[in-house]
């Protein structure tokens, strides 16, 4: 079919250019201006994009974060520069359990992997855990801190109370989902005293159940990383835990444990 010479496709076209310029002052007849506009376009299609994207990761990064149990339900906020090697007797093992942590985290970004940050109380462990939830967050990555004595704490009162038996289930979902959880005080739950009791067997179900969500068996890999932090030896936890609970939660390289039993209580 042709119009004043014109084939339909081509006239519809002059019009759709010519309406493109009365309302942009582009004419996209010329090729300069087209690709500019292709630019344009382009770009903001991405701008769109990023923005939608970094949204829902916002998102979701805020609903793992408010559902975090915080030990003492108090959260203590930490990123590597606050790190003070010279509060250390011993500055340099201080420096590199620092150094360590912070590689760990890098590494983390690339591939998921379960780290163990194991000494006494007070010697920096959620600190430079906290550190490197932080880092990973600024990669974009979900994090998200559950002290397992505030759980303990919520499964005690599960029975009695529906609404905390819900906030278990919620968080028990998120803890599988989650790129990165911190398992923090681990331990603490199985007796305060230096006494290795057996930790409630509710809880070694769910957490074993949480272990379980976070490797793939079939391909013996780990597909979410887990950062724990503890007071005891990987021997005391074997006491207190079902074996094959700590077999799927814990590191199996020294390059993935972090020893800070060296370091002193700097704990005011
Ligand atoms: N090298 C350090 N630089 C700066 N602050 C530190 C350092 N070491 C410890 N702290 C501070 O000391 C306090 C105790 O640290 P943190 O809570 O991380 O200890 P922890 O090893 O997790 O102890 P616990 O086993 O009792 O949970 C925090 O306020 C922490 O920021
Ligand atoms: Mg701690």
């Amino acid at each position: 079919m042709e119009l004043q010479g014109l084939t339909f496709n081509q006239k519809t076209r002059e019009i759709i250019a010519q309406k493109i310029k009365e309302q942009s002052g582009i004419d996209v007849r010329d090729p300069k201006q087209l690709a500019q506009m292709t630019d344009h376009v382009k770009t903001w299609r991405n701008n769109r994009l990023n923005r939608a994207r970094k949204q829902s990761v916002l998102h979701n990064a805020g609903e793992y974060i408010n559902a975090s149990l915080y030990s003492g339900n108090q959260r203590l906020d930490f990123i590597f520069k606050n790190w003070k090697p010279d509060m250390q007797a011993n500055r340099l093992l201080a420096r590199e359990v620092g150094a360590k942590c912070f590689n760990l985290a890098r590494k983390m970004v690339d591939e998921p992997c379960k780290v163990l940050l194991t000494g006494k109380p007070g010697v920096g462990k959620t600190s430079l855990a906290t550190a490197m939830l932080n880092h990973l967050c600024d990669e974009g990555l979900t994090v998200m801190t559950v002290s397992t004595l505030e759980l303990a704490g919520l499964m005690q009162q599960q029975y009695e109370k529906t609404d905390v038996k819900d906030r278990v289930e919620y968080v028990t979902k998120l803890m599988k989902t989650v790129d990165v959880l911190l398992l923090d005080d681990f331990a603490t739950e199985g007796g305060m005293k230096n006494e290795a009791k057996s930790v409630r067997q509710d809880l070694q179900e769910l957490l074993f159940s949480v272990a379980n969500s976070r490797i793939n068996l079939q391909k013996n890999e780990v597909v979410g990383s887990t950062i724990i932090t503890t007071n005891s030896s990987v021997s005391e936890l074997e006491m207190m835990y079902n074996p094959k609970l700590i077999s799927r939660l814990m590191p199996h390289k020294p390059e993935f444990i972090v020893d800070f039993s060296q370091l002193e209580d700097m704990r005011v």
